[in-house]
């Protein structure tokens, strides 16, 4: 099924830095809308369940420390074909492949403080989102 939401969070590394304001910016300025929004903080339980499909990688261990080391916003967001639209605002996973004038070619540090999370399918924009947010905090 395609869908016109994804989600994202900005994550610990843009929060602290004072991108969040900005990264809002760009991502209304695209043409999103902001379907639920949350400020709060990832524990390790639970930045660990979040991206328990990575646990096999050499990455997991980093990525869970770092995803609950500050606080984050998680957002839902809607968009005609927002999956891709959503990925092309934000660029390469890796800040230093990120195409100019990209989110994450702006305001990442490297590639776990990369700044924003962008789901890569339909099936996860709905599980990620439905991580965050209950039926009665989303319209
Ligand atoms: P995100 O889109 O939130 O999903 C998984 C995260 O793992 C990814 O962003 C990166 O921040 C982080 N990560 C660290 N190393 C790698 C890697 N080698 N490949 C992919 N993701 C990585």
């Amino acid at each position: 099924m395609t869908t016109n939401r994804t989600f994202t969070m900005i994550k610990p590394d843009a929060v602290a830095n004072g991108h969040i304001g900005a990264i809002i910016n760009d991502i209304t300025a695209a043409g999103f809308k902001i379907v639920a929004m949350k400020y709060t903080k990832l524990t390790e339980e639970t930045a660990g369940q979040f991206y328990a499909v990575h646990a096999a990688r050499p990455f997991y261990k980093d990525l869970v420390s770092f995803m609950s080391s500050g606080p984050i916003v998680a957002m839902i967001l809607e968009k005609d074909n927002a999956i891709e639209d959503f990925r092309t605002l934000i660029g390469a996973t890796n800040p230093a492949d990120a195409a100019e004038g990209t989110i994450r070619n702006k305001y990442a540090v490297s590639i776990d403080a990369n700044a924003v999370h962008g789901s890569d399918s339909d099936e996860n924009a709905q599980i990620e989102g439905d991580f965050f947010f209950t039926a009665a905090e989303r319209f």
